[in-house]
């Protein structure tokens, strides 16, 4: 079996840089890595770019364009893809998986919406467990300025509110899920770095 690594945290934490980072980390120490994203590009992540992050003058947070359920529903089975498609066969071939974003953003952003936690679980049960899961934390005002900065924007990253309860809920499912570790997402992309390598290390490695 392989390594499975995901890279969690708010819009605008440092994600998908620090996940391109630890992949050439590995890449150099002669793993075959497969670096992945969620939602994905296939036809589910697709959909959910097109019903759910496009938005629309509406948008997504006052008055969904589909309801929460089915969003959450939409994640899901772009997962269930994800997991049967190119997760569960990379592990199996003994490979290196890092994804960017995984089930856990489902429960911050979706219980965030209202849904209920232990619903979301449940639906999100089939889902393989990481190795590792790395938090990246900061507050939603240093997240807003990364994000501002960024050319595409989604209806997501506009919305500060939710994006503090997605904060919160993150934390919280820190406490409930052991394979989560915190990060400060706050310093250098570099430092940030290395703070990621020492736990690979130290988790993964026992070093
Ligand atoms: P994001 O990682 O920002 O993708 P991209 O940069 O390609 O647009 O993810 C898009 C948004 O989707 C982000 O705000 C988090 C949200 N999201 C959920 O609400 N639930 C989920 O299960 C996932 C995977 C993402």
């Amino acid at each position: 079996m392989g390594t499975f690594i995901v890279i969690e945290g708010i819009d605008g934490a440092g994600k998908s840089t620090q996940a391109k980072l630890l992949a050439e980390w590995f890449e150099k120490k002669g793993y075959e890595v497969v670096l992945t994203k969620e939602p994905t590009d296939t036809a589910f992540g697709k959909l959910i770019r097109r019903l759910v992050l496009t938005g629309g003058k509406e948008g997504i947070i006052d008055g969904a364009r589909i309801s929460h359920e089915a969003e959450a529903l939409l994640f899901a089975a772009d997962r269930a893809e994800h997991v049967h498609k190119l997760i569960k066969p990379s592990l199996e071939a003994g490979k290196v998986v890092i994804s960017d974003r995984y089930f856990y953003s489902s429960l911050a952003y979706q219980w965030a919406r209202g849904l209920d936690l232990e619903w979301l679980i449940d639906l999100n049960r089939f889902a393989i467990r990481p190795d590792l899961v790395i938090l990246l934390d900061l507050p939603v005002k240093e997240s807003m300025k990364r994000i501002n900065g960024r050319s595409i924007k989604t209806e997501f990253d506009k919305i500060v509110e939710l994006q503090k309860k997605v904060r919160e809920n993150y934390l919280e499912l820190a406490g409930r899920f052991p394979e989560i570790k915190i990060v400060n997402a706050m310093a250098s992309v570099e430092d940030i770095h290395n703070d990621i390598v020492a736990l690979v290390e130290h988790e993964l490695f026992k070093k």
